[in-house]
């Protein structure tokens, strides 16, 4: 499993439940990268997407502690549920894709983060945890700076030594 975001200078990931930035080379590549896989998110981050609507040509799977029916996702109510969940597909096709308590909660058992740093400051309200600072987290790849819509991003992948088993 791994987790895709996009983040500020200061680990910053989003602003009144919305993203703090319109990147359209990120919102390219993170569709590349989940199309045909399986997206994991919280009940905040499926309520940011787009009229609230899970994301197309991908099996989405949403944690609802509260339960909720919805007949356009899977839905689960526990982390033990999800787990269970999640074990019917590869690893490798599972992305973690927000908010900020969703990655908080399943960062251990993630193999690697795919992170597009943004070069500037957003305001955010919510963060993603500075990985620089963890010790089992190690940057393996860093794209050269791209300009974007007045911003300018780096692509990056951070890999975990010390991947937690579910
Ligand atoms: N920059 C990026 O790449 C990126 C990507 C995704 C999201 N975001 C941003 O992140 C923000 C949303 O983050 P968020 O933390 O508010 O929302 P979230 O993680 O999407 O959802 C939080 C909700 O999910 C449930 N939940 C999540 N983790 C749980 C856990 N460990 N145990 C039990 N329930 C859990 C709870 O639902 P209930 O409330 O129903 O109990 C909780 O209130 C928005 O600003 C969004 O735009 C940024």
């Amino acid at each position: 499993m791994k987790a895709i975001l996009h983040a500020d200078k200061e680990w910053g990931i989003g602003k009144h439940n919305s993203l703090m930035f319109k990147i359209p080379a990120d919102m390219k590549f993170f569709k590349e990268t989940t199309t045909g896989n399986v997206v994991v998110m919280g009940s905040n981050t499926l309520k940011s997407l787009p009229n609230g609507a899970p994301l197309k040509d991908r099996v989405n799977i949403v944690l609802y502690p509260d339960g909720e029916k919805r007949e356009d996702c899977t839905v689960v109510s526990s982390l033990e549920e999800l787990f269970g969940e999640i074990k019917k597909y590869d690893g490798e096709k599972v992305y973690v894709i927000g908010g900020s308590m969703m990655y908080k909660t399943l960062l251990p058992y993630c193999s690697e983060v795919l992170v597009t740093k943004v070069d500037a400051v957003g305001g955010a309200d919510v963060f993603f945890e500075n990985l620089d600072k963890n010790e089992n987290f190690k940057l393996i790849y860093e794209s050269e700076p791209l300009e974007t819509n007045g911003l300018q991003i780096r692509f990056t992948t951070y890999k975990n030594s010390a991947v937690k088993p579910f």
